[in-house]
């Protein structure tokens, strides 16, 4: 386990999203109130991009079926639709966070 530099804080203003690729994974990191947070980008039902999806305070929208992550934990809030049936969805992996002297760092396997 080892914190790698991901971006800086002047890169990610309040409320903002980025998307990072770090090993090979492709990352959502979010600045909620001035805290930063990262999780998995590829929702883990069919591979939406989170990036991509509607942001609504600390939740992010899934843009393929709808699920609803919460973007500090990755927990599950709501399950999106798939020919209205509420698909099967799993909680999207977060990663500490650190920031130092304006960089922000994640906690990476
Ligand atoms: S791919 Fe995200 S809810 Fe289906």
């Amino acid at each position: 386990m080892e914190f790698v530099k991901v971006a800086t804080t002047k890169d990610l203003s309040k409320g903002s999203r980025l998307k990072i690729t770090v090993g090979g994974k492709d990352i959502l990191l979010s600045n909620i109130n001035g805290e930063y947070f990262a999780i998995d980008n590829k929702c883990n039902h069919m591979g939406g991009s989170l990036y991509d999806g509607q942001m609504e305070g600390d939740k992010i929208i899934c843009p393929k079926h709808g699920s609803v992550f919460n973007l500090k934990t990755g927990k599950v809030e709501e399950r999106g639709k798939l020919f209205f049936i509420k698909v099967k969805v799993e909680d999207q992996r977060s990663y500490p966070v650190k920031i130092d002297d304006g960089n922000i760092y994640i906690e990476m396997d």
